[in-house]
């Protein structure tokens, strides 16, 4: 099983090699990046439920956030020469909150959609999405393919594009949503729901933590090839910053190395 998901994680790794991005713009006097620089402090919008895009552990006995996700907002505050502050908050409040003026971006293993796009403006891709099932080791023979998910109890995220594929799939009787993504968890373990729809590095990162769950790909097919960073509706000089830095991060291969650390601090092995 630890097998398969590794060579599972080296396969979607590679994904991650492919480029994509344009160059940073320069910042005029009153703009949005000097407005940043001069609060000193970037605010980042995320949902911390989703090991290893961002998630909670304890560094020193101290609750931290952390992840890939984080590391490249990092990555921008650094850039900027400024803080890094995350905010926290259930995943279908972010683009919401973005909106109102509430924090300069949200990073949070994020895909756009025409609704989303309405909302907010996307940088560039920094790296390809697919979403996978999370289910009980012990249906293994059960779930392999698409098919066989009619009929099953689905859980997905609240507001996130894979519960579009929980109800599509299990049928919209079957589809159970939740905020956060640790209780549907608990929810698949206890027998209450038989398959989960999250984005591949959350579900197996969780099929290689815990021993009685398993991911499967059934080949879901996806409208929505990427992870994007969201900012306010018309911010371009902001999303062309970003598009600068995820071009930078890409070329130094420095999104696979944020990854790597990220999977080690969600306890998966190498
Ligand atoms: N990729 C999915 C989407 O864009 C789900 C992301 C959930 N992220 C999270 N941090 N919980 O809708």
């Amino acid at each position: 099983m630890k097998k398969t998901v590794c060579m599972l994680l080296a396969a979607l790794l590679l994904l991650s090699l492919a480029g994509c991005g344009s160059s940073g713009a320069s910042a005029a006097p009153d703009s949005v990046i000097e407005q940043i620089k001069a609060k000193g402090e970037l605010v980042v919008g995320t949902s911390a439920d989703y090991p290893p895009y961002e998630f909670h552990t304890e560094i020193d006995g101290k609750d931290t956030i952390v992840g890939f996700d984080i590391a490249i907002a990092q990555a921008v505050a650094d850039s900027l020469g400024v803080k890094l502050n995350i905010v926290d908050m259930s995943f279908d409040n972010l683009l919401m909150s973005l909106a109102n003026g509430e924090f300069d971006m949200v990073i949070a293993g994020m895909s756009s959609n025409e609704e989303r796009e309405k909302a907010a403006d996307f940088s560039d891709v920094y790296l390809p999405s697919k979403s996978i099932i999370l289910i009980r080791t012990e249906d293994e023979e059960k779930y392999k393919d698409l098919e066989d998910l009619m009929g099953a109890k689905g859980g997905a995220q609240t507001g996130a594009i894979p519960y579009d594929n929980c109800v599509k799939y299990c049928g919209a009787e079957n589809a159970v949503g939740l905020t956060k993504v640790q209780d549907l968890v608990m929810e698949l373990q206890s027998g209450k729901l038989d398959v989960l729809f999250l984005d591949y590095m959350t579900v197996l990162t969780y099929a290689a933590v815990k021993d009685d769950l398993s991911a499967v790909d059934v080949n879901i097919p996806s409208e929505n090839p990427g992870y994007r960073i969201a900012v306010k509706d018309g911010n371009t000089e902001l999303t062309e910053y970003l598009n600068g830095i995820i071009a930078q991060l890409n070329a130094e291969n420095a999104i696979e190395q944020f990854i790597v650390e990220a999977q080690q601090l969600a306890g998966l092995e190498e």
